[in-house]
């Protein structure tokens, strides 16, 4: 499974066509099937497949990032390997290409979970991490669309009230797959909410919040107002319902939303696949891209 975001989706053209979505989600989900078949571990899939929808400026995360209150790209990041809970995570970090990369070198390569900021920067260039100028970073669209923020951002400022921005976007990306082995991993990768504090970092890179996987459970990517995901863990209590209440990822899924939605009016979706290999999807939001193919069957994309 993979996500594109979620949030109200009328005003979608001005970053592409549903046409462009849909081939994006489509071709990535393809590679991804590709790579499970050919044997790749669900760790290595969900890497490959945020690479790619990273290197995609249609997405909210490495290229085509948005842009904080200074106009600059901050970008976070975290993968979790679902047979023995390791996770790797990078937050507030500039001009790395990849950063699912680098999460996942943090997963491999370090004794930590999460690095942050400069230090992540130093262990990038530590292991010869891809590194790009601005200028890769940063495409028109964004600016265009930090620049209409900036004006209404006083605004927001002023009123904190999410619900008063109804047209807002969440283009966090994401991946969870279940691979032949029967293991499960999760991704996600994001460059925040626009004209975002500078230093703020959201629920992605937060592991339990923004992303979860346990092979006993199921895998969670989210994509959403990254605060609402913290304040309620929503990776990890969509895993504990399943744990608990022994139901199945389209139930879990709707469970999770509907709390997110109840305790802290929650914007935003997620996708996750369980042990069983069952695909479900969520989202309180009017509209949410992703695209899914279960138990090796069709592949199907959705923008609502
Ligand atoms: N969910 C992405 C963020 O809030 O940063």
């Amino acid at each position: 499974m993979i996500h594109g975001g979620a949030g109200a989706l009328q005003h979608i053209q001005a970053e592409g066509s549903e046409e462009d979505f849909a081939q994006s989600i489509n071709g990535i989900l393809a590679q991804g099937r590709l790579k499970l078949q050919q044997g790749s571990s669900a760790l290595e899939v969900v890497e490959y497949c945020v690479c790619l929808l990273e290197d995609d400026p249609l997405y909210n995360a490495g290229r085509g990032s948005v842009l904080n209150e200074y106009g600059e790209v901050e970008m976070d990041a975290a993968i979790m390997n679902g047979s023995d809970l390791a996770a790797g995570s990078v937050a507030g970090i500039k001009n790395i290409k990849n950063p699912i990369a680098l999460a996942r070198l943090v997963l491999k390569k370090s004794e930590h979970v999460m690095l942050i900021g400069h230090g992540a920067m130093e262990f990038a260039e530590l292991w010869g991490v891809e590194c790009l100028p601005d200028d890769y970073f940063v495409i028109a669209s964004r600016i265009k669309q930090f620049q209409e923020a900036e004006k209404a951002g006083k605004m927001v400022l002023d009123h904190e009230d999410i619900e008063q921005e109804p047209q807002r976007k969440f283009g966090t990306v994401g991946a969870t797959a279940f691979d032949l082995e029967g293991n499960l991993a999760a991704a996600t990768s994001t460059g925040g909410i626009v004209n975002k504090r500078w230093g703020r970092v959201g629920d992605s890179p937060i592991i339990g919040a923004g992303v979860f996987a346990d092979n006993e459970t199921c895998a969670v990517s989210a994509t959403g107002y990254g605060e609402q995901f913290m304040r309620t863990v929503l990776a990890k209590t969509i895993s504990d319902y399943i744990h608990f209440q022994a139901v199945s990822a389209p139930e879990a899924a709707q469970a999770g939303i509907e709390y997110l939605v109840s305790k802290v009016k929650g914007l935003g979706g997620v996708i996750v696949i369980d042990a069983q290999g069952r695909c479900g999807v969520g989202h309180s939001t009017s509209g949410m891209i992703y695209g899914w193919i279960e138990q090796g069957g069709e592949s199907h994309f959705q923008l609502t």
